[in-house]
């Protein structure tokens, strides 16, 4: 495990704008960073980074917190992968302590997996480069498909001699365990008998995107109906086929500048392309996509363009799997090759300009393409026009973007030369659950917005609900500083009238919160903000210095969720009102102090109102009984609210 003072040493160290910036586009706002979410489509930046807090808040999806929970938010990295991915871009030595002998194991076991698959890689190369078997058999094998010497050794091609167990007896001698050999599947392992899985074939290796070997796929050389085409390595606790894209390793980086995806079949089509210059290319590997997968794409790029082979079937077949990629929010295009032709085989034929050019034009928006080629099915059938509107409207409602949907909506009624409000009545049958989810959350994203600008005129909002959420605020942000307070002491003068004394002490903030809101016996109302309180509070009473920074980075998901809302929230006026191209100029506190007892105050005054509200009703409903004592209290009360507000007053 990684100690704690490494994990320390990291927190302290990152800067969440710094982390955050290799990312995500930042454009400083005032005191923080805006930006177009990473997580949704949108075209207006609901994207926060605050620096002073070092804290991130992307108010289209929910989503918030530390510099941690972006990096596992964004990269899908787990919180150690996160700490270690800081620690790097920080220049800090990560220092490790000992591990359960559970997690030892764990780790140790796909460590051991790794050195393996490692080992296989240099051992297939070298069989490859320097046997005579390799040269004559492997090498020239790929040199037929057109494969430079530059591409074999850039995707680390090798080849496996035509012998059962020469692989494994190599390992073996070299001190791997055939336990190990076995879990990557390198070797087969019957009763006593050990075969070399991939004998005889030529090898491709399968890499993560930080470029590890996971496992093989081998390729036959002969034609022989009866074996398999490709042997491919099998589920390991490394290997996921459902995970993993043929390429990635080596195309990532194209496909972030391009900003597209070319989405392949096989392992020779994704050589071939990179060979001739369109290196944004992977393959799944002959299976339906995956949506782990399509995610892997996802934090790439949002532009994937699907290229299928030259046969209709095949095309027609692919199509469905497609509705998975636009569930996630992609742009999807779609690209056929002439009859009998695959990416591999024309690429092979034509220049990169040709090649690219090609690519350019034919390829077409998915839902378009779907549209027209339905339409050619169904035109003269009207049975299977039903189905094929359904079918196509299927996809459309995956569009998690409302306006794209309804724009496809049109586009489609054109190309298919039916009604839109046939296709729209279709829609809303197939996803009238999803329609009015996603159309709840939209009203309810208005509304919040609206609760921002009604507050800015009208005060009055659930001003209970505010007050608590400023003290929770003014916890996290302050709770551990000290401050001088002018407490103003009630006491009753020689005429018996409740008069304030004031009086200066110096106390951590949250001393005083804590003390004023238990002489009033206050309770939170708000459930969230109520359990907030009193962890806040706790931790602050076990360790009066403890850092906001610090106290996020120790509670559990949802906690420190709900702790960035809040801490965000101020930031949100800011956010409106940029979009709003008007600037609201925030007042600011003078001092800590004032804004605690400011707080405090108004949440006294607050409280008096519902009392004295109470015994108004209670003086109404009472009528025969005597309403003198009520009638006290309600002027008590109304006298101490007199002396609150003047003392408000001169806060403010
Ligand atoms: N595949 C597989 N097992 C098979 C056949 C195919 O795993 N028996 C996977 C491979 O990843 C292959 C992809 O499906 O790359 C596409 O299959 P195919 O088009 O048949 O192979 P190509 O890559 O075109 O191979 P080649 O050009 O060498 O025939
Ligand atoms: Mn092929």
């Amino acid at each position: 495990m990684i100690s704690q003072t490494t994990i320390d040493q990291v927190f302290e160290t990152a800067r969440v704008e710094e982390v955050i910036g290799d990312f995500v586009q930042l454009k400083k706002s005032g005191s923080n960073y805006k930006a177009l979410s990473p997580f949704s489509d949108e075209r207006t930046p609901s994207f926060m980074v605050s620096p002073v807090k070092q804290i991130w808040k992307d108010f289209s999806s929910g989503k918030g917190g530390n510099v941690v929970a972006f990096l596992m938010e964004h990269e899908h990295f787990t919180y150690p992968e996160a700490i270690k991915y800081l620690a790097k871009k920080y220049n800090i030595e990560i220092e490790e302590t000992e591990r359960t002998d559970a997690q030892k194991e764990a780790a140790n076991e796909r460590e051991s997996l790794y050195l393996v698959t490692e080992y296989a890689n240099t051992y297939f190369q070298k069989i490859l480069q320097n046997t005579d078997q390799g040269k004559s058999i492997g090498k020239s094998y790929f040199r037929e498909r057109g494969f430079t010497e530059e591409t074999i050794k850039e995707f680390n091609l090798g080849y496996a001699l035509n012998e059962w167990q020469a692989f494994t007896d190599d390992a073996l001698k070299n001190g791997y365990n055939i336990d190990f050999l076995e879990k990557t599947g390198l070797t087969i392992v019957k009763d006593d008998k050990r075969y070399d899985r991939f004998k005889g074939r030529v090898i491709f290796p399968i890499k993560s995107m930080s470029g590890r070997v996971l496992g093989f796929g081998g390729r036959i050389l002969i034609n022989d109906k009866k074996a398999a085409k490709y042997v491919n390595s099998p589920e390991s606790d490394i290997y996921h086929k459902s995970k993993v894209l043929y390429g990635i390793y080596h195309a990532k980086q194209s496909i972030a500048r391009e900003d597209n995806c070319f989405l392949v079949e096989g392992y020779t089509d994704v050589i071939q392309l990179y060979q001739k210059g369109i290196k944004n290319v992977v393959s799944s590997s002959g299976t339906a996509l995956t949506p782990e997968q399509i995610r892997l794409i996802n934090r790439l790029t949002k532009n994937i363009t699907v290229l299928f082979d030259g046969d209709a079937a095949g095309m027609r077949a692919s199509l469905r799997g497609i509705d998975l990629i636009l569930e996630q929010g992609m742009n999807v295009k779609v690209c056929s090759f002439p009859e009998g032709e695959d990416p591999d085989s024309f690429a092979r034929q034509n220049s990169l300009e040709e090649l690219s050019g090609f690519l350019e034009e034919n390829a077409r928006d998915f839902i378009q393409f779907k549209a027209s080629v339905l339409y050619e099915d169904s035109k003269n059938d009207p049975i299977k026009k039903a189905n094929v509107i359904r079918d196509i409207v299927n996809s459309i409602s995956k569009i998690p973007d409302r306006i794209k949907k309804e724009i496809y909506i049109q586009e489609c009624a054109r190309i298919m030369d039916i009604s839109e409000a046939v296709l729209f009545s279709t829609l809303a049958q197939i996803n009238r659950k999803e329609f009015q989810e996603a159309n709840k959350k939209y009203k309810e994203t208005q509304k919040a917005f609206q609760v921002i600008r009604q507050e800015q005129s009208v005060k009055k909002v659930n001003l209970q609900y505010e007050l608590e959420r400023k003290i929770i605020e003014i916890l996290l942000l302050y709770g551990n500083k000290t401050e001088d307070f002018e407490d103003l002491i009630l006491k009753e003068n020689e005429n018996s009238e409740l008069i304030l004394e004031p009086i200066i002490h110096k106390i951590k903030v949250f001393e005083k919160v804590f003390l004023d809101l238990q002489d009033d016996e206050m309770e939170f109302t708000d459930e969230k903000f109520k359990s907030l309180y009193y962890t806040i509070i706790d931790a602050l009473n076990q360790n009066p210095e403890l850092d906001l920074k610090t106290f996020v980075n120790s509670v559990d998901k949802e906690l420190a969720s709900e702790i960035t809302t809040i801490l965000m929230d101020d930031e949100r006026y800011n956010l409106d009102n940029w979009q709003r191209m008007n600037i609201y100029p925030k007042e600011k506190h003078h001092t800590v102090a004032q804004l605690v007892s400011e707080t405090i105050l108004s949440l006294r005054c607050f409280l008096i109102d519902q009392k004295v509200k109470e015994f108004q009703k209670e003086t109404v409903q009472n009528k025969s009984q005597s309403n003198k004592d009520i009638l006290e209290e309600v002027k008590d009360y109304s006298s101490l609210k007199m002396l609150l507000s003047r003392k408000l007053n001169r806060v403010l």
